[in-house]
């Protein structure tokens, strides 16, 4: 086991991640980035298009290995995935094709955790029924709009019982009402589970309304600007979630104490 604070379930310490372009030159996405996230915590990572967001993600998912720095996640450092971490990307498509709405939930946890068939369906209707979308069980994802194929990958996440969900702006593509729809079932299903979340936005009215904390990041190479904390901004219309709606905004459009150019206005607000 490795040290971790006691009140982190995800401890990331001095994460510096390096690409390689096509010359093999490197190149630095996230730079000495430290922070931890608490059991049960939505936490929320936002920062202009390209900055590094997925990539600090996928880090913590394990798809990426840090250059220099350590993920340490429920006391193990990270090298690879595990069913523990549980993540929902950016892109629409990553539900099976060939399998129904139910059976891609059936084959994710039979391949991850090795559950019984019939324990697999009735946990997978359980699932579908959180996320408002068991009526489509049978459905092929072709058969599916954007909505409840993000839905169907959220449920697909949440049946496998993660210690941690890492979402990669799961409703960034959605329309408007669609999408306060599934921030609030969201806030709901986190409710019920008290899971911990990792969340990637652009949105800082997201951010705000999702997050107990809110880490901003830099435009790339990312390194962390400042980590808000928005617990007690729910209410939309309320003064609180005005202001700090107001002071993510001014820290993502100036450039502060980063030694980098500001972010053009209006890039990563709403
Ligand atoms: N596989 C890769 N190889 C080389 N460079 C990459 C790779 N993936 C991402 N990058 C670069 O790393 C930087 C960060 O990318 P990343 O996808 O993490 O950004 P992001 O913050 O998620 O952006 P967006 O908000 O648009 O999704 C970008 O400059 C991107 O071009
Ligand atoms: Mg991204």
């Amino acid at each position: 086991m490795e040290r971790q604070p006691a009140d982190a379930v995800v401890t990331v310490e001095r994460v510096k991640i390096v690409y390689r372009d096509p010359n093999g030159r490197p190149f630095v996405a996230i730079d000495e980035a430290s922070f931890t996230v608490r059991p049960g915590e939505k936490f929320v990572v936002i920062g202009p298009s390209g900055c590094g967001k997925t990539t600090l993600l996928k880090a913590i998912a394990g798809f990426l290995a840090p250059a220099a720095g350590r993920i340490v996640v429920a006391g193990r450092e990270v090298h690879e995935p595990g069913p523990d971490r549980a993540v929902v990307f950016q892109d629409f498509d990553q539900l099976f094709p060939w399998r129904t709405v139910l059976g891609n939930l059936v084959y994710a946890m039979r391949a991850a955790k090795g559950v019984p068939k019939a324990t697999a369906e009735a946990r997978a209707h359980h699932f579908l029924k959180l996320v408002g979308i068991d009526a489509a069980a049978a459905k092929y994802p072709h058969m599916l709009s954007g909505g409840m194929k993000q839905r169907a990958a959220i449920a697909r996440a949440l049946a496998l019982e993660p210690d941690i969900l890492l979402l990669d702006e799961p409703f960034g593509a959605l329309d408007a009402i669609t999408r306060s729809q599934l921030q609030r079932e969201l806030n709901e299903i986190w409710r019920r589970t008290h899971v911990t979340i990792i969340l990637v936005t652009h949105s800082i009215q997201e951010a705000v309304y999702l997050g107990h904390r809110v880490l901003v990041l830099t435009p790339a190479p990312a390194v962390i600007r400042e980590i808000v904390d928005t617990a007690a901004a729910e209410d939309v219309e309320s003064p609180a979630f005005v202001a700090l709606s107001h002071h993510l905004r001014e820290l993502l459009v100036t450039p502060g104490q980063a030694k980098r150019d500001a972010v053009p206005a209006g890039q990563a607000t709403e």
